[in-house]
């Protein structure tokens, strides 16, 4: 009876919609398992009830995503074939159909005018924020403040929850070691373990802990698996990694959103061992499925069925269908593939109806636990969203994400943090004054003129300072007509700021770029600033590492500052200014050329590794160093830091035992700040070759000038697990070497510790 109940409780709006409901109750309570009964669950219970009185077109209606109609403007993004389509029960899901007002109403189309009511996912990449623009996930990363990047997510999942979204496609766990590709600047960087906990914190707060209030979205962990690997770095390209690198490199941050309990995957756009992602049965339903037991469902990245032809793996969409649905996939975006063939296809007995049915209920399930069978309506209130959408604390909290992602990287002769009453200062470079660039490419649903420029943040920052301003360059064009006027600029400033980068428009998708030199004649801009022999800071902004040996080798202050969103302008100053001191590091090498690429601080050894004795017959390179430009957990701050006293409790752990250090952190400067602590291992010898360092753990703390703390971490066997030949994960008993530094190159304390089995 509690079933009936629910079902009669609920929107109910006519007569036809509650006969079925009634029907389905009866059939329900006649089938009902006695309460408490093992393995009896109401949302498998209530899937299982609506499934059963689903047509099949109904069903295939249900995994077709489809995306907003193009030219129309934000108050009408789907026209009336969609809105059919919808009262047909042809559509499940939406993409980039925002607004609160507006999804209410399509959302009534679902509810109130097809036959089942069945509610629809809106679904929106919203990858760092809605409105209120926080720093791209790669700067984000670069805090390594595990909460502030899971409330970074939470503002983002609160924002667009409050205009009708109730599904994001993020985070982006892809882990890259190739700069080229544009999409790093949408994950979180190099490192595997790293990249893991980066990833379980985004879904945390998209996600919260409970899927079904109003304020929390489903998050789509993405690009199930490879993409971060493509070949020479070109956009969409095959990926070729071995087995041991795959599961050791690519599936960990997967695996750990898994654990925090991301509701949905998506595709990739690639290929694992010659099979496209979208068809891959290993991926998706071997290790997805029966190795890991995701009970969520998987979504194809954009069109990747009827790139199955391109790929040369299915003969027509409708093959491409078939073989995606029988790999695991449950959803089809955008290539309408499933929407057109599925029927014929069980028609013809290509595809059963009991494999549609099983990614039906994933996809039911999933709409369930967001609480949209209770209120369809919980996401499209428009009062809500006037209330909820870029508040002050959301800015506020924007701007703090952004000064906590930036990365000091080099202050020689400790020109920063600058006086705040210099008499001129001059801002110069394209970045400048410039609103567009400073949200990123996935802007989602920002608005340039809700951003701060850098000129205003320092205008609001020391408003009594003469700024003087010029653009000097372009992002990308070779004219060089503004310098004049910049160097005029700069001769009348006491202190210089330099904006440059990249714009929008060079990371993300499709942005593979061959050279990361700074694009343009940006460098040349200031080169020829840099003969004026003002002192200047270079303010970078970028999605990906750079090739800027000439700024490193010659301009002694440098601060990168990524694409740092809608505060960017303001949340620069209070670095500039001293108001806040830089405590980010590098997520990702910067390489020193970009022939080093694929670069990344946890190489191996190899059998002839560079002893420093400058003998040719090493692994290296003939024409540079080895080493990148700045490594992995690299970044400086306005105080410095000392460590010493490392104590490793028990030098020799077996079994089960947990491995115990500590060590004291000094600030040993003048201003307060907060150092990451980096704790790396290295195997010393095991039956397969292991990587130099392998960061295991690491803690951000804030101390007073003057202020020591003893900082304690542990670890396990599991932490130092391997993959052996036969691709087990095994710990093998023997010597590790323990190493804690300030980055993956600055190791200040050593030790040796063994684990006997
Ligand atoms: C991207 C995905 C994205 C999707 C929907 C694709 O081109 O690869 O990351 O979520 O579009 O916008």
């Amino acid at each position: 009876m509690k079933l009936a109940l629910t079902f009669t409780n609920r929107y109910i709006f006519n007569i036809g919609k509650l006969m079925i409901m009634l029907l389905m109750g009866l059939i329900k309570m006649s089938c009902n398992p006695p309460s408490g009964m093992a393995g009896y669950s109401p949302e498998k219970e209530w899937v299982d009830s609506l499934l059963s009185v689903m047509t099949l077109e109904e069903k295939i209606g249900q995994l077709n995503l489809v995306g907003r109609d193009g030219n129309l403007d934000s108050a009408t993004r789907i026209g009336p074939d969609k809105a059919e389509a919808i009262r047909q029960g042809h559509i499940g899901s939406l993409i980039g159909v925002v607004g609160a007002g507006f999804n209410r109403e399509v959302q009534r189309i679902a509810v109130e005018e097809s036959r089942l009511g069945i509610p629809l996912l809106f679904a929106r990449d919203v990858i760092h924020g809605y409105k209120t623009l926080t720093p791209v996930p790669l700067a984000e990363a670069a805090s390594w403040d595990l909460e502030a990047i899971e409330k970074s997510a939470r503002i983002a999942a609160i924002e667009a929850s409050a205009s009708g979204i109730n599904w994001t496609y993020a985070p982006m766990v892809d882990i890259s070691r190739d700069p080229r590709w544009g999409r790093v600047m949408e994950g979180a960087g190099e490192d595997p373990w790293y990249g893991s906990v980066v990833a379980a914190a985004r879904v945390k707060g998209f996600q919260g802990d409970d899927l079904s209030l109003n304020n929390t979205i489903l998050a789509c962990a993405k690009h199930f698996t490879g993409y971060g690997s493509p070949m020479a770095g070109r956009e969409y390209s095959i990926t070729d990694i071995s087995m041991r690198e795959l599961y050791e490199v690519h599936l960990p941050p997967f695996e750990a959103t898994l654990d925090a309990g991301v509701g949905t995957y998506m595709t990739s756009f690639t290929e694992v061992n010659a099979i496209p992602a979208t068809v891959s049965r290993f991926l998706l339903t071997g290790i997805l499925r029966e190795q890991w037991g995701f009970d969520g469902f998987v979504v194809t990245d954009w069109s990747t069925i009827t790139q199955l032809m391109e790929h040369g793996v299915a003969a027509d969409s409708a093959s491409g269908a078939a073989a995606s649905l029988k790999a695991g996939v449950d959803m089809d975006m955008g290539s309408e593939a499933f929407v057109t063939y599925l029927k014929s296809l069980v028609d013809e007995q290509r595809v059963s109806e009991a494999d549609i049915d099983v990614a039906v209920k994933r996809i039911l399930l999933a709409k369930y636990r967001l609480g949209l069978f209770e209120d369809p309506y919980r996401y499209t209130d428009p009062e809500r969203e006037k209330r909820e959408v870029l508040t002050p604390d959301n800015r506020e909290a924007a701007r703090d994400m952004a000064r906590k992602s930036m990365v000091l990287l080099k202050n020689e002769g400790g020109l920063l943090p600058l006086s705040k009453s210099p008499s001129t200062i001059a801002v110069i470079g394209p970045m400048a004054d410039d609103n567009r660039a400073l949200m990123g490419r996935w802007k989602a649903e920002g608005d340039k003129n809700d951003v701060t420029t850098l000129v205003q943040g320092i205008k609001n920052k020391v408003p009594d300072t003469r700024i003087l301003t010029a653009k000097g360059a372009d992002f990308e064009s070779d004219d060089r007509s503004g310098f004049q006027q910049a160097l005029s600029v700069a001769r009348q400033a006491e202190v210089i700021v330099l904006a440059i980068g990249e714009s929008h428009k060079h990371s993300g998708e499709a942005s593979t770029r061959a050279s990361i030199d700074i694009p343009g004649v940006q460098l040349e801009l200031v080169q020829e600033i840099y003969k004026s022999g003002k002192p200047m800071v270079v303010v970078l902004f970028n999605g990906r590492p750079l090739t800027i040996n000439w700024l490193k080798d010659n301009v002694p202050t440098i601060l990168e500052a990524w694409i740092p969103g809608t505060e960017g302008g303001n949340a620069i100053a209070d670095v500039l200014f001293g108001d806040y001191n830089p405590s980010g590091k590098l997520p990702m090498t910067f390489p020193y050329a970009v022939g080093q690429v694929p670069i990344f601080y946890g190489y191996k050894n190899t059998g002839r590794p560079d002893d420093g004795s400058g003998s040719r017959w090493v692994s290296g390179y003939y024409d540079i160093p080895n080493e990148p430009l700045y490594p992995f957990g690299y970044g400086l701050s306005y105080t410095t830091f000392e460590y010493s006293d490392l104590k490793i409790q028990n030098t020799t752990i077996t079994g089960d035992d947990t491995l115990k250090f500590e060590m004291k952190v000094t600030n040993t400067g003048k201003m307060k700040g907060e150092e990451v602590i980096q704790v790396y291992t290295r195997d010393l010898l095991a039956s397969v070759t292991r990587p130099v360092k392998e960061l295991k753990r690491f803690r951000k703390i804030m101390l007073e000038p003057g202020e020591t703390r003893v900082v304690g971490f542990s670890l396990t066997a599991a932490d130092l697990a391997l993959l052996n030949e036969d691709l087990v994960w095994v710990t093998e008993p023997g010597e590790f070497q323990l190493m804690i530094g300030s980055s993956s190159s600055d190791i200040r304390l050593n030790g040796k510790f063994e684990w006997l089995e």
